[in-house]
């Protein structure tokens, strides 16, 4: 099997994390197992990762590495990070007191995935149905979304997250087209957007189906709720010390990652007109990152997919 996929900023991520021998990991994003299994070398026997992916690809691909390498510290789940607690409780019953001294999030999707035809991803891949999944149970697809979906709600999809200025126009050239006949590939998706959006904006360099497909990818994964879920999660099964690392590749994600940092790494969180705390909140974070950290220029040349990267890493207090 070839499943492509260049891990970004791992130097970085092994630097802040420093995987020791013995020591427990978590990979919420398992992808093409760059981070797993770098982080699997360093921990040794005695210590375990347990890496989740929705896809079943991704899980395939790192079982067929794991054989080759003989790893037997990596556990995987074919599971969604938002499910993070349950996921633990069942792969440590015999421990459950296990605390982990690193979880990784490499958010978004790996490039086997942007890359694989059936899957939809990209609008440079003709013929392609609009999947957009990154598991294979996903109850929503970008085609089920494109074709039932009302007009209000793909403009607001569109919108908050795509921050397309045409979104209501999109919207309702979808519910045209769709009257017509339904709408299943990328290509009839990319006539509609090509139509729509004004021909001086076609001129510039990012193509303007970019940010339509990253809405209908966030929608159809539910990203931002699955992070904000798994967030507080992360923190509880960390260890004291433990660091908590995340790349997120756009700014959506981002600013959620940020406000959670920050957050939780105050121990008042009253309103500043509060005359007293009343809140009785605690610090449970440390920010390591106050700057957030991109990849070198020479990381962004290599492999030009880490030039949106971001990552922030804060430490359990
Ligand atoms: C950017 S790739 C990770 C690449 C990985 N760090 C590596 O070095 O190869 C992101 C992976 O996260 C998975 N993913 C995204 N959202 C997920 C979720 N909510 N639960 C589980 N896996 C998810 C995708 O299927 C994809 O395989």
């Amino acid at each position: 099997m070839t499943y492509q996929h260049t891990p970004v900023m791992l130097k970085e991520i092994l630097a802040y994390l420093n995987p020791k021998s013995g020591e427990n990991y978590i990979d919420c994003t398992l992808g093409g197992a760059g981070y797993t299994l770098e982080i699997a070398k360093r921990i040794g026997s005695e210590g375990k990762i347990l890496s989740i992916d929705l896809d079943q690809t991704a899980i395939a691909n790192a079982v067929e590495k794991i054989q080759q390498n003989k790893y037997k510290n990596i556990i995987l789940a074919n599971d969604n990070f938002k499910n993070l607690s349950a996921i633990i409780k069942k792969n440590f019953a015999n421990n459950k007191t296990t605390k982990f001294a690193g979880i990784v999030f490499d958010l978004g999707l790996s490039s086997a995935q942007l890359q694989d035809q059936s899957r939809g991803f990209s609008f440079q891949l003709v013929n392609a149905p609009l999947n957009m999944a990154f598991g294979q149970n996903t109850k929503e697809s970008a085609e089920s979304i494109i074709n039932e979906y009302s007009e209000n709600e793909l403009t607001r999809i569109f919108k908050d997250y795509g921050e397309e200025k045409n979104a209501w126009q999109i919207a309702k050239q979808i519910i045209k087209t769709r009257r017509e006949m339904p709408i299943k590939t990328v290509d009839q998706l990319l006539v509609i957007i090509n139509k729509t959006v004004d021909q001086n904006r076609r001129a510039l360099k990012i193509h303007p189906a970019t940010k339509i497909f990253q809405a209908l990818r966030i929608a159809v994964n539910d990203e931002l709720e699955n992070l904000k879920k798994v967030l507080p999660q992360a923190i509880s099964a960390l260890a004291v010390n433990g660091k908590i690392a995340i790349v997120a590749f756009h700014s959506l994600e981002d600013r959620i990652v940020k406000q959670f940092f920050k957050q939780e790494s105050r121990s008042c969180v009253c309103s500043p007109i509060c005359p007293a705390c009343q809140c009785n909140h605690q610090a449970q974070l440390q920010i390591l990152t106050p700057k957030v950290i991109k990849p070198t220029e020479k990381e962004i040349l290599d492999n030009p997919r880490s030039r949106s990267a971001k990552l922030r890493i804060a430490k359990k207090i």
